[in-house]
């Protein structure tokens, strides 16, 4: 089965979690992308939706999505997102989109956090994928040096902004084996906005498609 057949497939297998007249926390990507395209055919009505980016924004209201802000809905139900990596703990890897702050900012305002990815996204200790970290522009140098402190190689993702304004550093090499505490000693960098380490808050369930079907972690 292909890569984009298992999104689909794990996108369809995250609809049962939601319900009716529900204000759904809706991630960033392309897992993401094929989950709210089979919301689409569902038909399963919404009260709205917290998004996580300009790009999630324009396909639910292409779908006729009303789109809510975070800051009058109260804590959301259910957020449905991707990730870059999993591991079984449910300590994730994101923002290969970019879209990581906001993200971060709907998984902690959510009661269930539902990730959805295919069998390539399934580590067994994170840090494979460049962990991305987003900083305010005046901070990115000073934050570089800090994370080669911490053994990470950084480099500046060119040509990108995310939609908060700011740069990101994706980071490789870093290890990555107590995820918990390195979001902590990241996210303490003055200038850092979020790393894409979701660990102290991870997810409630992981969903993984394969080729043997649907499973739940
Ligand atoms: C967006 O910033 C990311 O956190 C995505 O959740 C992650 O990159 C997964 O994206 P794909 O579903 O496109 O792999």
């Amino acid at each position: 089965m292909s890569t984009s057949r298992l999104k689909i497939e794990v996108a369809r297998a995250a609809l049962k979690y939601v319900e009716e007249g529900m204000v759904l926390g809706v991630g960033t990507g392309s897992t993401v992308n094929a989950f709210i395209d089979e919301l689409a055919g569902a038909g399963i009505r919404l009260d709205g939706a917290v998004s996580s980016s300009e790009q999630t924004t324009a396909r639910l209201e292409k779908i006729d999505v009303s789109i809510k802000e975070l800051n009058h809905t109260g804590d959301l139900d259910l957020y449905i997102d991707g990730a870059d990596e999993a591991d079984d703990s449910k300590r994730l890897i994101k923002g290969g989109g970019g879209a990581l702050t906001r993200e971060k900012v709907i998984a902690g305002a959510s009661r269930r956090f539902v990730c959805i990815v295919d069998e390539s996204k399934r580590v067994k200790v994170l840090g494979e994928f460049p962990l991305p970290v987003e900083v305010i522009p005046m901070a990115r140098s000073f934050v570089a040096r800090q994370l080669r402190k911490l053994g990470g190689n950084p480099e500046l993702r060119e040509g990108f902004t995310t939609d908060n304004g700011n740069p990101i550093l994706d980071v490789r090499g870093m290890d990555l084996v107590d995820p918990v505490e390195m979001e902590s000693r990241i996210n303490a960098i003055p200038g850092v906005v979020t790393c894409g380490l979701f660990a102290q808050r991870g997810a409630d369930e992981v969903l993984v498609a394969s080729e043997s079907g649907i499973e739940k972690l």
